[in-house]
């Protein structure tokens, strides 16, 4: 699998080196072409003897390349270029094309976050202490949060409600696709995503699957991985003083995998847990009610029974969604004979709905299994007793 993933970058970062050579942007060729080194030194790592050493004298051969266009020889013939490529002036604007991707607009609010009174609480805390400017020093400000928790509970809904509802810059990473879109280069992406965040600030930067950048089984990491981490590290130490206004908010549904160092480094550990039974009654009447759809049966029931099969907030939104496709089906059977019917015949179509049964929810059920087993709730806890904050 991770063989596979390495082929496949490298087959990438040759295309990009390639292609950039032939618009003749050298430098951003040679970054490519020293990735490629980096990937064959990586693939090095898993073979002996012989196939070791032939894997690494290519991988010396594209560092030359690297080095060549980067200017450490004499090869390049404009004054200019050689100027641009030895500075690196042009690395920073590939990349921020690149990080500014990952800022968004959030139009999220608290009040889209059903429920969870506590993770809310606990969140919105940090948060005001970390915006009020006047405070003695035993007060500490929160700038640093970390958020665990099984898939699907609401993680970065949380991120995206606090960026919401103050109108702040959202940036929001996902750490697997900064690392395999820019392998070799994803250190330098999130130091500029913290570097665009100042410059954003007042921020939100949100790094999700913090674990894949941060495993504590330390012989794992490959070296761009590394890199990353340490570079994390970096921004995070003396975060409060340098970044006073931006917060950073990592979540992880694996904490265990987290690099100690990482952890110390956060000033609170939050747990964000399944949904209880309030938090899931109001995912369904969001999802229901709130979206035109009635019910003929107690929502209390329905997510008492969420709650009993360890359903997820994601989970028991598409619950939700899958009654009112069962609903929808059973009321308008010739659905399918009208999608061959002439388009404004199928515009005009008047769609039957009712309320939403039991039953409806039931087939649901039937359809979704919960992602979460009892062993992974105990593992949370007992990682949480012993990490937590
Ligand atoms: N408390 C909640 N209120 C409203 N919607 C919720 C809630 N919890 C989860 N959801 C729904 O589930 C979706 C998934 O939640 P989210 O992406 O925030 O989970 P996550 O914890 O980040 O998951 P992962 O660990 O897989 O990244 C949300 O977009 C939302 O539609
Ligand atoms: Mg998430």
């Amino acid at each position: 699998m991770y063989e596979k993933k390495l082929r496949e970058l490298f087959k990438k970062n040759k295309k990009k080196a390639e292609a950039a050579l032939d618009s003749g942007d050298k430098s951003l060729a040679a970054s490519h072409y020293e990735s490629c080194g980096d990937i064959l030194m990586e693939q090095a790592k898993k073979k002996r003897g012989k196939a070791k050493e032939e894997k690494e004298k290519i991988a010396e051969k594209y560092y030359e390349i690297s080095k060549n266009l980067n200017g450490e020889s004499d090869s390049l013939d404009d004054e200019d270029d050689k100027r641009k490529v030895k500075t690196g002036d042009d690395d920073d604007e590939d990349f921020s094309d690149y990080v500014d991707r990952f800022v968004q607009e959030s139009d999220t609010t608290w009040d889209d976050v059903a429920g969870m009174t506590e993770t809310k609480r606990d969140i919105k805390e940090s948060f005001a202490l970390s915006a009020i400017d006047d405070k003695p020093a035993a007060v500490q400000g929160i700038h640093t949060i970390l958020m665990y928790g099984p898939p699907g509970t609401g993680k970065t809904l949380l991120a995206s409600a606090v960026a919401g509802s103050h109108n702040y810059p959202f940036f929001n990473v996902q750490l697997s696709h900064a690392l395999s879109k820019y392998y070799g280069e994803s250190g330098k992406i999130v130091s500029q995503i913290f570097q665009a965040a100042r410059e954003k600030a007042p921020a939100i930067v949100f790094l999700d699957e913090l674990d894949s950048i941060a495993m504590s089984r330390g012989q794992d990491l490959d070296e761009a991985t590394r890199r990353v981490l340490s570079t994390l590290l970096t921004e995070l130490s003396g975060f409060d003083a340098k970044n006073s206004d931006i917060m950073f908010m990592g979540a992880t549904n694996a904490p265990w995998d987290l690099d100690p160092a990482v952890l110390s480094r956060v000033e609170r550990v939050i747990y964000v847990p399944l949904p209880d039974v309030d938090t899931a009654r109001k995912i369904i009447e969001l999802n229901t009610i709130d979206d035109g759809i009635g019910l003929n049966v107690d929502p209390q029931i329905i997510a008492q029974e969420c709650v009993k099969h360890n359903y997820s907030g994601r989970e028991i939104k598409n619950i939700a969604k899958e009654a009112v496709r069962e609903m929808v089906n059973d009321m308008n059977p010739e659905l399918q004979e009208l999608a061959t019917k002439p388009v404004d015949d199928i515009k005009e179509y008047e769609l039957k709905v009712r309320q939403l049964t039991e039953d409806d929810f039931y087939k649901a059920f039937d359809h979704i299994d919960p992602k979460t087993s009892e062993r992974d709730l105990k593992r949370y806890k007992e990682w949480g007793e012993e990490f937590g904050s």
